[in-house]
């Protein structure tokens, strides 16, 4: 299997992954890493491992679809069968979404389906909850939403500021990204 992995900043989930795969816990391998932003940190993380990347500025297209239909050219290229966003700031078209159905996973830091959007960790905090959490799932055509692989809850305790939040959320990510990816490569999960 060829998996993409789609990115917008520091790429830690993208490490994540490419640790998972090189400890051969996800037996496929990681032959793109698409950003839509050239400065991310991510693309480092993936020149470090020899790993191959597409940059491509969204600003330069004018519509959604036009600029998915650039990076589709580049996934086929490679014969791309799952896509794993990780930390990608964009939404994707429904025509990307069709195509690729059943093949595309999203990580998110929260319970979803509440606090869904850019803020999921920030909005759960200030919201006061007692409990939040890590969700991975396949996508569909709406924001941070589509059938749920897995979730694993994060305690909130008195003594938690944003930051340390911010913390245990990721760790929990860097452990939930790759066994979900594992679980669909392995064919155990299915859309
Ligand atoms: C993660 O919190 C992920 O859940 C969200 O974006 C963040 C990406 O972080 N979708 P990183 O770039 O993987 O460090």
């Amino acid at each position: 299997m060829n998996i993409a992995v789609f990115v917008s900043g520091n790429g830690t989930n993208l490490q994540a992954i490419i640790n998972a795969v090189k400890k051969g816990v996800i037996k496929a391998k990681i032959a793109l890493v698409v950003s839509n932003k050239k400065d991310a940190y991510a693309l480092t993380r993936a020149k470090n491992e020899c790993i191959e990347t597409f940059v491509l500025d969204h600003k330069k297209f004018s519509s959604r679809e036009k600029y998915d239909k650039e990076i589709i050219k580049e996934l086929e290229k490679r014969n791309i069968n799952l896509i794993t966003l990780a930390g990608f700031m964009r939404l994707l078209s429904p025509y990307f979404i069709k195509k690729y159905q059943g093949k595309i996973m999203n990580i998110h830091p929260s319970l979803l389906p509440v606090f869904k959007g850019t803020h999921g960790i920030r909005d759960a905090f200030e919201a006061g909850v007692k409990k939040t959490g890590v969700t991975v799932h396949f996508v569909d055509e709406e924001l941070d939403h589509g059938p749920i692989i897995m979730q694993k809850e994060v305690s909130v305790e008195k003594t938690d500021t944003l930051e340390t939040l911010e913390e245990k959320i990721h760790k929990v990510e860097h452990e939930l990204y790759p066994q979900a990816i594992k679980s669909v490569v392995n064919g155990k999960t299915k859309f």
